[in-house]
Order: C-alpha cells, then structure tokens, then sequence
C-alpha cells in the first residue's frame, strides 16, 4: 500500500482545485500490477468538478484495464479523508467488496477500509436482474 500512497501523493500535486483549495491525489492498482493515478480537477461552473478517484478510474479504463485490487487516497486533511458517496459507487463498480481503500492524510495519519465498508448494500448489477 505505501507505493499507492506515495502515487496518491504525487499526483495530488497536479490538483486543479482554486475553488476549494483542497488538494485530493487517489491511486488505485489493477490486477496485473498497473497503477493509475488521479487528482481532482474542479471547475468555475463548480458542479462540472471532478474527484481525484473519478480521474483514476478514467485513466484505468482509458488503459483498458478493469479491476481494481486496491486504493490509495490522500489529502490535507485534519483525519484520512473519506472517499465522497459518489467516489464510493464509482470504485465499487470495478472493485470487489474485499477490496481495501487506504485513506491517509499528508502529515501521515492512516485508516484503511474495504470496499465494503466504504458502501454497505451497494446497488450492484444483481439488482437489475
Ligand atoms: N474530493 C476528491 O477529489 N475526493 C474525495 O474523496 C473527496 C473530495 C475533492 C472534490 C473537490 O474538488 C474537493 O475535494 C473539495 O470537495
């Protein structure tokens, strides 16, 4: 995990966040061992804002790849920032229930969840069926 963390935290470097001024880096790995990277990149039209998750998730399919195996979230923050809900479906949809999200901040604090944790009774795909 410290390898994703310290992805997260590079990345989070290249935040485009004047709005909020909150930086957020998130890195997840896939199966076969690729590491994507994603920082969260706002917008005037505040709404129109993406999460970091959201921007390494769209790297990881950009890549074709599908299935995450683990997550690195970081930002300055007071405790380990949680995933937002919307950032919780987006990783449940390419990550199992026993996937473990590692949520830390920039001065070193650290909590790591699963999946879920992060999202109990997720709407899943089985609902459609
Ligand atoms: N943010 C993320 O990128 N990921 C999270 O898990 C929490 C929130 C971003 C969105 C917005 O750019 C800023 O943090 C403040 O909400």
């Amino acid at each position: 995990m410290d390898d994703l963390i310290a992805a997260a935290a590079a990345v989070r470097e290249n935040a485009h966040a004047p709005y909020s001024n909150f930086k957020v880096g998130a890195a997840l790995r896939t199966r076969d061992g690729q590491v994507f990277a994603g920082c969260n990149v706002e917008n005037v039209a505040f709404p129109e804002g993406t999460c970091a998750e959201a921007g390494a998730i769209a790297a990881m399919c950009a890549a074709g790849a599908r299935e995450i195996v683990a997550v690195a979230v970081i930002a300055d923050s007071p405790a380990p920032v949680p995933c937002c809900g919307g950032c919780r479906q987006k990783i449940a949809e390419f990550a199992g229930a026993d996937v473990p999200v590692m949520m830390a901040t920039t001065s070193g604090a650290r909590r790591q969840v699963t999946v879920a944790e992060l999202l109990p009774g997720a709407f899943d795909a089985g609902f459609m069926k």
